[in-house]
């Protein structure tokens, strides 16, 4: 049966019907919202090219978790800012290093928010490599004990979940089995699976100090170009034990959020970088999109494309059109 009988439009008159056929909700509680940390006292450091993103001392980042609970925001992702950064990032697994500080802080304060941490080296060596570098080399299996030893640094201090974003083989079984033998094996992994080498990260670059002093990320993160490789990554992490999958930057990846999803069935993030934010920023300022309308058109576009998690820096944005309807 054709025209004149069916007219799709008909479910489309009013926003009562809209809204009774509507396939796909965006949710608060899908949200995760990233946040930069940093040493010091009353530091609140703007990142040019995230307008709305700070690096925060500890004594601000408390208020700030504060307005994310109001909001509703189940939880962050925590990246750092070390004070000092040498070959190996020692302190990405320092007793006393700027994540670890936070984590005790927020949990004491708040002891049911979800405090997530992103486990990586980048930040926190002075080559801005994600591993051990030898030879102008990422090493592949050196790094790994590194990233152990960063996640179970992590758990202690308090963590709810770790995310490791290096792009290092193995890096979820090592993790996994170090956190076992430590007595942490109720902490989920949320692994940077499907993670490319992408030039949505330049911002974030700016926010977190770890743009790499040499070459790119090419020989450890994804080639744009490939899809079943995100499928033979993620089936590896799943396979060594991780929790959640991730995708990873989200917008030009919707495809690959839609195969990992059917795939594989298990809990999917999609991670709306640094440089899809900055984009629609810089285009709202300038009055040529509407960004509460774009934001939320983009997110829905994610749960569409199978993402069960969203993190983005929108987050405290959107969490407030969703209150207002
Ligand atoms: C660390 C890491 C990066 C991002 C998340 N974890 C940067 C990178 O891989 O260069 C990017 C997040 C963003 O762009 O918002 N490896």
């Amino acid at each position: 049966m054709i025209f004149p009988i069916i007219r799709p439009r008909r479910l489309r008159t009013t926003e009562t019907l809209r809204s009774m056929v509507r396939e796909n909700h965006l949710h608060i509680e899908d949200l995760i919202y990233p946040l930069f940390v940093a040493h010091g006292q009353g530091v609140r450091k703007a990142v040019e090219a995230m307008p709305g993103v700070y690096n925060l001392s500890i004594d601000n980042l408390l208020p700030e978790i504060e307005e994310l609970i109001k909001l509703g925001i189940p939880g962050i992702i925590l990246f750092g800012i070390p004070e000092q950064k040498d070959e190996k990032g020692s302190e990405a697994y320092a007793e006393e290093g700027i994540i670890q500080k936070a984590i005790r802080a927020v949990k004491k304060e708040y002891p049911d928010f979800l405090v997530i941490t992103d486990v990586c080296l980048c930040e926190y060596t002075d080559h801005g490599h994600c591993g051990v570098i030898h030879e102008g080399q990422v090493l592949n299996d050196p790094t790994l004990e590194l990233l152990a030893c960063t996640a179970l640094s992590h758990a202690r201090a308090g963590a709810d979940m770790v995310a490791p974003s290096d792009m290092m083989d193995g890096r979820v079984a090592a993790i996994r089995s170090r956190l076992d033998e430590e007595g942490f094996s109720h902490i989920p992994i949320m692994a940077y699976s499907a993670k490319y080498a992408s030039a949505f990260y330049g911002p974030f670059r700016e926010a977190a100090g770890s743009a790499p002093q040499f070459g790119d990320r090419k020989a450890y993160q994804m080639d744009p170009a490939n899809a079943s490789e995100a499928l033979r990554e993620t089936r590896l992490d799943i396979d060594e034990g991780a929790d959640i999958v991730m995708v990873k930057p989200a917008l030009a990846y919707m495809d690959i959020i839609r195969i990992v999803k059917d795939m594989f069935k298990y809990p999917v993030a999609a991670y709306n970088v640094s440089g899809e934010y900055a984009m629609v920023k810089a285009a709202a300022k300038k009055g040529w999109v509407d960004e509460k309308r774009i934001v939320l058109e983009t997110l829905t576009g994610l749960k569409r494309a199978g993402a069960d998690i969203i993190i983005t820096y929108h987050a405290k944005d959107v969490a407030r059109w969703l209150k207002e309807g």
